[in-house]
């Protein structure tokens, strides 16, 4: 890891395009969100969109989820093709579907299973094999001390952990105490994640639970700055004109036009929401699906944009 700060993975919002941005930014590496294990085992990984990363990305992890642990093998032998720097087994997820039947958090439930998986994994290959769990299934289930035992046990080279139950999903507050008292059950680094909003958060996270870097999601997002990181208020509205520009660049050498303008609204709609703009303009700027009309708006909303050309460029 080449920062104490780490992009977290988020499925829908961390493409290529934007683990790109944040590792310019200094997150310290880029984990590509989420695959299901059963549509890699035998798959032709080249042409996988979701799993193409730039060399500039690396150290890259590819992060699995299944509940059965014969895919799981099998697609991370299949995907040594592609020389990722680590995988990383998904603990956490909370969407229903997936966790009721034992993947992603339902894992939790099942530390045998996680051990088999870890040991398999660690010894079937040579690239560290990392989790990102939550502290439990719900607070009547709270055995992160046990899981992170496991994983530490059974050869995982690093835990992430976000401090909430499977029954919270992005509810209430993360439990910073149990981060900490993982961080203190095992060698193995622990990286922190959860509510780290600000800069003070990152300060205030590293302190309070010792661990050996931290994540960040949601605040990422619109903010990319966090990980030099330098507070979002202190950013010119000059300079987040260039980086909107270069996040759209970005995303339209990675999607064809529509697609890249209609997923880059989740980042666009945090880049300007600490801007004083007017409620109609906000709207036209949220809904236009042209290049043209886009960057017309931006400028009519006091985002002068460098790379115009080389976006108009993109599209022709
Ligand atoms: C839209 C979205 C997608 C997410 N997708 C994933 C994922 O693919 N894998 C994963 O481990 N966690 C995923 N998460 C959880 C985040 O990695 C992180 O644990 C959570 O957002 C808490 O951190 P934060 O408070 O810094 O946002 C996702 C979260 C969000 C909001």
């Amino acid at each position: 890891m080449q920062s104490e700060l780490v992009l977290a993975p988020m499925d829908g919002i961390c493409d290529m395009a934007f683990r790109r941005l944040c590792r310019r930014f200094g997150s310290g590496m880029s984990i590509i969100p989420f695959l299901h294990a059963r549509e890699l085992m035998a798959s032709d990984l080249e042409m996988n969109p979701s799993l193409q990363f730039t060399p500039d990305e690396r150290p890259i992890i590819l992060q699995l989820y299944d509940n059965c642990e014969e895919n799981i093998i099998l697609a991370a032998n299949n995907l040594q093709k592609i020389q990722p720097d680590a995988i990383d087994i998904n603990m956490g997820c909370s969407i229903r579907s997936i966790s009721a039947r034992g993947a992603g958090a339902g894992m939790l439930r099942d530390p045998q299973k996680i051990a088999s998986i870890i040991r398999r994994l660690s010894s079937m290959l040579d690239i560290p094999i990392t989790a990102k769990i939550r502290i439990g299934w719900d607070s009547k289930n709270l055995n992160s001390l046990e899981i992170a035992r496991t994983i530490e046990e059974n050869g995982g080279a690093l835990i992430a952990v976000h401090g909430r139950t499977r029954q919270q999903r992005l509810s209430g507050l993360a439990d910073w105490d149990s981060i900490a008292a993982i961080k203190q059950e095992v060698g193995i680094p622990v990286i922190g994640n959860g509510d780290v909003r600000s800069i003070a958060d990152i300060q205030r996270m590293k302190s309070h639970t010792g661990c050996d870097a931290i994540m960040i999601g949601r605040a990422s997002i619109g903010n990319p700055w966090i990980f030099e990181p330098r507070t979002r208020a202190s950013v010119p509205q000059s300079e987040v004109g260039e980086v909107i520009g270069e996040h759209l660049e970005n995303m339209l050498l990675l999607y064809e036009p529509l697609k890249a303008i209609s997923r880059f609204r989740k980042h666009l709609v945090r880049y300007v929401e600490p801007h004083a703009l007017s409620d109609d303009l906000r709207l036209r700027l949220l809904t236009s699906d042209h290049l043209v009309s886009l960057l017309e708006l931006l400028a009519q909303a006091g985002f002068a944009i460098p790379n115009r050309q080389k976006l108009m460029n993109c599209v022709s």
